[in-house]
């Protein structure tokens, strides 16, 4: 998976940017879906038929992510911009942004009262080595991602984006393995998750599954200092109980523990304080659509350097698979 995985990350792919992204992933899953097709929002949909009975079920990894927007430009060539998502200011500083066009972009500060106090995003700007707005190569509403190399170092994995690629990489590589089930299985590679959940939400009222899944990145609680949380990395992938957006469908929760166990592959059981996933859209669609989420733990999530771990990963598609399996 790791040459995938690489791919997948490094590849450009903003909320409501995702052409790029979206022909990459593509390419990956034609050759194992029996039907392919692109909604009208942008979201992926790739379908593998089932044996011909219940239930139809969803799973849903988001392909966009955090990133960058121009607002302005100023005289001498300077950007201003606004995040797409939950971007840091802090970790702006020093960052190297890459524009769709393939201009690279460097952030820089301007001078302030108190150098030790974090930046606001009015005191940011982003400098593509332009002299003035005639040569500047983007446009007001050209949209960024952080630059930073795919890294692999013992069994961890690092990338900017692996939230959520990591669970685009999760879903691609259970679409390769999986048999045919007794229904048939959308594998939903969303739009806009980071920005509004509209990508997943429309897809689950086209598709009208019985069950939705998402899979994507958690916190940890396994750094130094850091807010006490019982999900570790290395320790399994987890299954969400809770986040700021939802609470897991029970019947979709008790599903991956029963697929975890039965499978063999050890799991731990997540309440996120902060953070959601497209499951709180999923479950909102329709009459309710029980919803719940595997997740990758994931450390320094929407910093460029997010840090996942092998085995959780290799875990995760083992429990989709169980649990595709059960009826
Ligand atoms: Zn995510
Ligand atoms: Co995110």
């Amino acid at each position: 998976m790791e040459n995938l995985i690489r791919k997948l990350t490094e590849t450009y792919g903003p909320s409501g940017f995702e052409d790029t992204i979206r022909a990459v992933l593509r390419a990956e899953v034609e050759p194992f879906a029996d039907e392919i097709r692109v909604t009208p929002l942008g979201n992926l949909v790739a379908v593998k038929k089932g044996r011909g009975g219940e239930p139809r079920r969803m799973l849903a990894a988001h392909m966009d992510e955090i990133g960058v927007i121009v607002t302005h430009i100023d005289e001498k060539g300077f950007l201003r911009f606004t995040p797409i998502g939950g971007v840091s200011p802090l970790t702006c500083l020093g960052a190297r942004v890459r524009f769709e066009n393939g201009t690279l972009g460097v952030i820089g500060v301007e001078k302030r009262e108190d150098p030790q106090k974090a930046p606001t995003f009015e005191q940011l700007y982003i400098d593509v080595g332009a002299t003035g707005r005639a040569d500047c190569p983007v446009r007001v509403g050209d949209a960024a991602v952080f630059e930073r190399p795919f890294a692999a170092q013992g069994r961890r994995w690092v990338a900017k984006a692996m939230d959520d690629r990591i669970g685009c990489a999760v879903l691609v590589e259970t679409l390769r393995q999986i048999e045919p089930v007794a229904g048939d299985v959308y594998f939903v590679f969303s739009a806009q998750e980071e920005t509004t959940l509209s990508g997943a939400m429309t897809a689950a009222y086209g598709i009208e599954p019985e069950m939705a899944i998402a899979v994507d990145v958690t916190g940890t609680g396994d750094t130094p200092e850091s807010r006490p949380m019982a999900v570790e990395l290395g320790k399994g992938p987890a299954v969400k109980v809770q986040d700021a957006g939802m609470i897991a469908h029970p019947r979709v929760r008790d599903l991956l523990v029963q697929a975890a166990e039965a499978a063999g592959v050890p799991y731990q059981m997540e309440v996120l304080e902060r953070g959601t996933t497209d499951a709180a859209a999923t479950q909102l669609v329709r009459s309710g659509i029980p919803s719940g989420c595997l997740s990758i733990p994931c450390r320094y999530v929407h910093t460029p350097s997010e840090m996942v771990d092998r085995e959780d990963v290799e875990g995760a598609v083992r429990v989709l698979l169980q649990a595709l399996r059960i009826p």
